[in-house]
């Protein structure tokens, strides 16, 4: 009899988003016909830029007609966008040649493909809150995991210690869920480590575009990150493009570890597995980084920014203490009376029928802190942030 992969029996039941989206539906079946205000997973509400939507109509009329036909694109993404997405990053003094920026469908699912590159004996650092994903993805590959527990007293930001023995370093900022961003110094100093211990970081930028302070946006802004990291970005939350699907990662061809080159490993990894982004998505996702597109997406971020101070503002007036919402689409705020995070849910969803994501889905630390997605429709956090006014007021 075939033998499956054990390590899915290490995984929790289900997912934690999976998860809110069942207790929602249940309430829903309970109370038919109530609106809900949906703050919970990070997807967007706004459409797409009208520069990105008239580039897929122009690529479609392309696959019409046989003089403008793509079959199978490139496995690494088409040269033009490479070279558009590497021209993106010198506006961060970040020099990088096309062939070092892959296109892909999506961050998700380049952070579970990409540990197809790392031994399971490798051991993988995982700053904790942590999007669910990063731990479940390792425990599938039944890697060891560290849990690197971060907290109030030093802002969600933790610093590496010569006593975390770890080969793949998670990195995600602007955090998700708290928010929080790394400064270069604070990046600085897990490059260091990276490179002293010939670990490989993982920084994940999907939320970069939401940085207004002078943050980095890139690891690469850091001296020494060629030799140590991977970039994951995604136009998810940047141009609204969850349910489009086009990513991006960069691996330096400087990377290197016992004799091996990741960024060739790659292109051996995607030219066997993938048959690359499809012709119209890329035409899509070039789109977004013309001036145009630029304008427009930001645009819409303003809004989600506005959505945040609308929830900022209500959670200031009642004294609460949150994290992020300035840097990052996610206010992360602690539960009001001590209460627990699926109780505080659990209270949200009956009284006032708003969803966020209770912290202890992203970790134990996560616990006694929500999150809120800052990427709903404007009319409905405004009138989810009275809610929550009138109710944590009582
Ligand atoms: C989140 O809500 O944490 C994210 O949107 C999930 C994702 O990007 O897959």
């Amino acid at each position: 009899m075939i033998r499956l992969n054990e390590n899915y029996q290490n995984l929790k039941d289900s997912y934690l988003f999976y998860n809110i989206a069942q207790k929602t539906k249940e309430y829903l079946e309970e109370n038919p016909g109530k609106k809900l205000y949906r703050m919970g997973i990070g997807d967007v509400s706004l459409p797409l830029a009208s520069a990105v939507c008239t580039a897929l109509h122009t690529a479609v009329d392309d696959q019409s007609k046989k003089e403008s036909f793509h079959g199978y694109m490139p496995e690494c993404g088409a040269p033009s966008l490479r070279q558009t997405i590497a021209d993106y990053y010198k506006k961060r003094n970040v020099k990088l040649s096309p062939e070092e920026v892959f296109v892909s469908s999506g961050a998700s699912d380049e952070l579970g493909d990409i540990l197809d590159l790392f031994s399971k004996e490798s051991t993988a650092l995982i700053m904790e809150p942590a999007y669910p994903a990063y731990v479940d993805a390792n425990i599938m590959a039944g890697r060891k995991i560290i849990h690197l527990p971060s907290g109030e007293a030093n802002g969600f930001l933790p610093g590496p210690s010569a006593e975390l023995d770890a080969d793949l370093i998670y990195i995600c900022s602007p955090n998700n869920p708290t928010g929080a961003v790394f400064t270069k110094e604070q990046l600085k100093e897990w490059v260091d480590f990276a490179n002293e211990r010939g670990a490989i970081i993982i920084f994940d930028a999907a939320y970069e575009a939401f940085i207004e302070e002078n943050l980095p946006h890139s690891i690469f802004e850091i001296e020494g990150a060629r030799s140590c990291a991977i970039e994951i970005c995604s136009l998810s939350k940047t141009a609204g493009f969850t349910g489009t699907r086009v990513g991006y990662t960069v691996i330096p061809k400087d990377l290197e570890r016992g004799g091996q080159n990741v960024n060739a490993m790659w292109v051996r990894n995607r030219t066997t597995k993938t048959n690359g982004v499809s012709y119209i998505l890329q035409r899509g996702g070039a789109a977004v980084f013309t001036p145009e597109g630029q304008e427009q997406i930001h645009r819409n971020i303003a809004i989600y920014k506005n959505n945040a101070k609308v929830l900022m503002k209500v959670l200031d007036e009642l004294g609460i203490t949150y994290f992020g919402g300035k840097n990052a689409p996610y206010i992360w705020m602690k539960c009001p009376n001590g209460m627990g995070s699926w109780e505080f849910f659990d209270l949200l969803l009956r009284e006032i029928q708003v969803v966020g994501t209770p912290g202890e889905g992203f970790g134990a630390c996560g616990e006694g802190y929500f999150r809120f997605s800052t990427f709903g429709d404007p009319e409905d956090t405004k009138e989810a942030a009275r809610r929550i006014k009138e109710l944590l007021s009582k």
